[in-house]
């Protein structure tokens, strides 16, 4: 029987419950995928803990966070199986990347048809199913803070799923990258077309090195007040600097902030516009969606413990 993983109650990742479900129907407008892979983001387990319940109502309503308990799964990639009426250009069989969803933990999603992207044949299960959150947060981040060829820019937690994204895109568009990683990640840093730098004490210091002709955008996928303090002291320009995480400090700052909470751009539209590109980006190898490590569905709490954890670099993901 179809199996859907959902938090019994706010918590931990010991909420994660397995439950038995029915094949979905799928409704006017919409497909039925079988999930191959489902992408697991930060944002998951954050979404039970609670560390929302203080955001405003309307902001949730917006970001579909206002429900008791969240649905989990914003990423995903599978199989087309059923079609529903008024869809059009969809086959069963398809082969495709879902985004935007909220349900992917599971082996079926329903979605409206206008969330399919076809999977690049050359993109693996995994990759394709990792792939469209953290790319498409990467991709806005860098459109919000105006990186052009030619550039250089700073990327805050460039080993990240969000910050390897960033860095490729960046190197992509022609940019010359700096990212802070924790010295483990330095030789991929490198590999992808970057420089690496430590972050911590001196990290201002160690970026004036890479960069003697200065740094003309940041992006920050860590959210640590250094973050900000180093982007404020070397990008002359805050609204060159975009954020993806929150935080009160960075109200008021000047800076982009990208997300739901107060303040911040979701970007919905920029990003669903380039979903296809991405996919082509990385059918192609142009990016690389580097996979820290794969679980079963029922194993989604000890995926959840293993990401808190910050053992592993890249991309995890749910294999149902
Ligand atoms: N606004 C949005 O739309 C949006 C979308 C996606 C994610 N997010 C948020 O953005 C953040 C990053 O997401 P993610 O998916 O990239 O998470 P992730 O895959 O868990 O990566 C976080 C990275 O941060 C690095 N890090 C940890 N402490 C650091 C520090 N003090 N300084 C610099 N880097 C540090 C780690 O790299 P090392 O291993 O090198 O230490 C780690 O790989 C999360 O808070 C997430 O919720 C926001």
């Amino acid at each position: 029987m179809p199996r859907i993983v959902r938090p019994s109650a706010f918590g931990g990742p010991d909420v994660l419950t397995v439950h038995q479900v029915d094949i979905p129907t799928p409704g006017p407008g919409e497909v039925v995928v079988n999930v191959r892979a489902a992408g697991v983001n930060p944002l998951d387990w954050k979404l039970y803990s609670g560390a929302f319940h203080d955001v405003d109502d309307e902001e949730k309503d917006a970001a579909g966070l206002a429900e008791a308990l969240p649905r989990l799964g914003m990423d995903c990639a599978g199989v087309v199986t059923s079609i529903g009426s008024d869809v059009e250009g969809v086959e069963v069989g398809d082969e495709v990347i879902v985004y935007p969803v909220t349900a992917a933990y599971a082996d079926y999603v329903t979605v409206d048809a206008s969330s399919l992207i076809p999977k690049p044949t050359r993109l693996g299960w995994e990759e394709a199913g990792a792939l469209m959150l953290a790319g498409l947060t990467a991709a806005h981040a860098i459109h919000a803070a105006g990186v052009e060829p030619g550039d250089t820019v700073l990327i805050h937690g460039g080993a990240g799923g969000v910050g390897l994204m960033a860095v490729q895109l960046a190197v992509d568009l022609g940019a010359s990258v700096i990212a802070t990683a924790a010295p483990r990640n330095h030789r991929l840093i490198r590999e992808l077309g970057a420089t690496p730098v430590a972050y911590g004490d001196g990290l201002a210091n160690r970026v004036r090195d890479a960069a003697p002709d200065g740094v003309d955008a940041a992006i920050d996928a860590v959210g640590s007040d250094e973050a900000l303090d180093v982007s404020l002291e070397l990008v002359a320009d805050p609204a060159r600097i975009a954020s993806i995480t929150g935080s009160d400090r960075r109200l008021g700052t000047g800076i982009k902030l990208l997300g739901y909470g107060p303040g911040q751009d979701a970007g919905i539209e920029y990003r669903n516009s380039v979903r296809e590109h991405l996919a082509e980006l990385a059918g192609a190898g142009n990016v690389r969606v580097i996979v820290a490590k794969t679980f079963p569905l029922t194993e989604a709490a000890q995926a959840h413990e293993f990401g808190q954890s910050g053992g592993g670099t890249g991309k995890i993901v749910l294999l149902p």
